[in-house]
């Protein structure tokens, strides 16, 4: 939530900070700003705006002379509505001290009362705010000499002083050629160039400058010049800054003619689910392979229940990873929401291998989750997307999705990767408990066959943008699924709520008659997701229920159930045939458009809905 960029180097500034503001939008985008030190100058230039980036951009002119080092912020509010006076960067009492932040200061009532006692104005009501004034309080105080390390020790004092979360990065006037940078709990990243450093909450924010990169760990401090950096550790011993090389590409984190990131992100899912299975399905052994789970087979073997926790679209793959660890691996397998996991008394058993799924891997309730788990001795493993993220650090081991970068912030393919990964890995795991090496190869083939059955599916676009019209104006809508489907229709509601502001809810049509059915009206559609599969004529019956309450139906289906689904509705989706077990890979991709569509029809932001980020780092 919230992007930083910052820069030190020899070209103009303000071109920069804005290009990487743009690309880090995704994160928040109710207010941005930046300061650029030019120097020689007493004071920085501060330009802000509230609204998009473009809208800072429309503020800063176009001029794009300024040589020397700028820090810049895309915000998402937590403490104080969207307004110029909120937006980062913010100023000390001298006004020469300037500081952009993503995370909360916990105690910052107190810090703030502390200064107003002390005769500080402030001007915002962020927590932020207060953090700058008291950077600069002990920085004014100072018996060091003027120069970084004079800034460094007023920073470290600052942060003895925060109970919270922050990534943050610092500019003072007498050093225009230096910026700080510190890190807890929220990401942030090196940029290294020819002669000049970036520093970035995102690498996405990088990717057109570098790909030589270095993540910060929590309590580290960095100095950034135009030549080189210096990284310090606020509580031990430093490490040795090895940096690695970004594998995502500039032209990942663009839209490629589409008109929309989701769009583009809904269309690359069959090559994304190929990404994720890349040398991971093995044709001999009838098995998956992972090189990241840090165990051996005997101690996967020994693992006997499986854990699964994550926030939003995580959850509902967890919830579908159920059901394949039950079914094919034979695990007992249980699904925590990670935001609630961290305070539940939950009973951890010897032999649970936990594995904590977030495609950002900057989730703050899963890394909560993560952390808890493993104090309590239960080995940890991550699926993520971000390389590099804190999950994928702080896990003991895992799986990347290989996805790139997912910019619209519906999740979208990084749902079908994740749900990839955790089918291979009920896969691996079936395959060291009861399944033969033919019944592996099978799930090997029918894993293979998934993308060209997903670019089959996705040819439902031109049908569902048909159906969409009916959704745009309705009261609101259900989404009806059993076994692996119901996180489907979980998952199916969010993406409508999400993007088209539309209520709407999923659920399992087992329960319909146990009180959903009480909202089905003419002006409440339930969307059914009824693949032909054991539990198809159960969902036949539930429809008939439904349009006996003049409930509009609409049904989503695999190939076979058509025919009977016709004879009720004229609002029938039929994807290819597939495995039932595998039917959730294709049935969330006609969700997923039929969200977008209403949301266009709705006239909505499709990549960035109201109230929303893309990664959500606070609590
Ligand atoms: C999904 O469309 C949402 N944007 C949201 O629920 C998301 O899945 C959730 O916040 C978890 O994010 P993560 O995968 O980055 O942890």
């Amino acid at each position: 939530m919230c992007g930083i960029i910052g820069y030190v180097g020899p070209r103009p500034v303000q071109g920069i900070l804005l290009e990487g503001l743009s690309r880090l939008e995704y994160r928040g985008y109710d207010s941005a700003g930046l300061a650029l030190q030019q120097p020689g100058r007493a004071a920085a230039a501060v330009l802000k705006a509230v609204g998009r980036v473009d809208c800072l951009r429309e503020a800063c002119g176009g001029r794009d002379e300024a040589l020397g080092l700028g820090i810049a912020h895309t915000r998402w509010a937590t403490h104080g509505e969207p307004s110029e006076a909120n937006a980062h960067p913010h100023a000390d009492a001298s006004g020469r001290l300037l500081l952009v932040h993503n995370g909360v200061i916990e105690n910052h009532a107190t810090l703030r009362a502390k200064l107003l006692e002390l005769g500080h104005v402030m001007r915002s009501q962020t927590d932020s705010e207060v953090l700058a004034h008291w950077v600069g309080r002990f920085y004014e105080a100072s018996e060091i000499a003027v120069g970084a390390a004079r800034l460094r020790a007023a920073l470290d004092k600052a942060l003895e002083l925060v109970r919270g979360t922050y990534g943050l990065a610092v500019m003072h006037a007498d050093l225009p050629g230096v910026i700080l940078g510190a890190r807890l709990g929220s990401p942030l990243v090196v940029g290294i160039g020819q002669g000049e450093h970036y520093l970035a909450s995102d690498v996405s924010a990088l990717l057109k400058q570098t790909r030589e990169v270095l993540y910060l760990d929590d309590h580290e401090v960095v100095e950034l010049r135009a030549d080189g950096f210096e990284l310090g550790h606020r509580r031990g011993v430093g490490r040795v800054a090895a940096t690695c090389v970004v594998d995502w590409q500039a032209q990942d984190a663009e839209k490629d003619g589409h008109a929309h990131h989701m769009l583009k992100e809904i269309m690359e899912q069959p090559q994304a689910l190929e990404n994720a299975m890349r040398g991971r399905l093995d044709f001999e052994q009838g098995t998956s392979v992972f090189g990241g789970l840090n165990a051996t087979p005997g101690q996967l073997r020994a693992v006997t229940r499986v854990l699964l926790s994550g926030c939003g679209s995580a959850h509902h793959a967890a919830l579908v990873g159920e059901h394949w660890f039950e079914s094919i691996a034979g695990l007992p397998t249980e699904v925590e929401i990670a935001s609630e996991l961290r305070y539940r008394q939950l009973p951890l058993m010897d032999g649970t291998l936990h594995f904590a799924i977030s495609q950002s891997g900057e989730t703050l309730d899963t890394l909560a989750a993560l952390r808890e788990v493993k104090r309590r001795g239960i080995s940890s493993l991550g699926i993520v997307n971000t390389v590099g993220s804190s999950l994928a650090r702080e896990s003991d081991g895992g799986c990347h999705l290989h996805a790139g970068p997912e910019i619209g912030v519906a999740a979208t393919k990084t749902f079908t990767s994740t749900l990839g990964v955790l089918a291979m890995l009920a896969l691996h795991f079936g395959r060291l408990h009861r399944l033969g090496p033919a019944e592996g190869m099978l799930w090997v083939r029918q894993l293979q066959a998934l993308p060209d059955l997903m670019r089959e599916t996705l040819c439902c676009h031109a049908q569902v943008s048909a159906l969409a019209p009916r959704l745009a104006e309705a009261q609101g809508m259900l989404f009806l699924g059993r076994l692996a489907c119901m996180p489907v229709a979980m998952e199916g509601a969010l993406k409508m709520r999400e993007i088209s502001y539309q209520f709407a809810s999923g659920h399992s049509s087992a329960e319909l008659k146990h009180g959903i059915i009480a909202q089905v009206s003419e002006q409440v559609p339930s969307i059914f997701i009824a693949p032909h599969d054991a539990v198809f004529e159960k969902n036949l019956a539930n429809i008939e229920e439904v349009l006996a309450r003049r409930g509009p139906v609409m049904a989503i289906t695999t190939q076979g159930g058509g025919q009977a689904l016709r004879q009720l509705t004229d609002a029938v989706i039929e994807l290819p045939a597939c495995h039932a077990l595998l039917a959730p890979l294709l049935c969330i991709l006609p969700l997923q458009l039929l969200a977008y569509e209403v949301a266009l029809l709705r006239g909505c932001d499709v990549d960035k809905p109201r109230h929303l980020a893309k990664s959500v780092t606070v609590e």
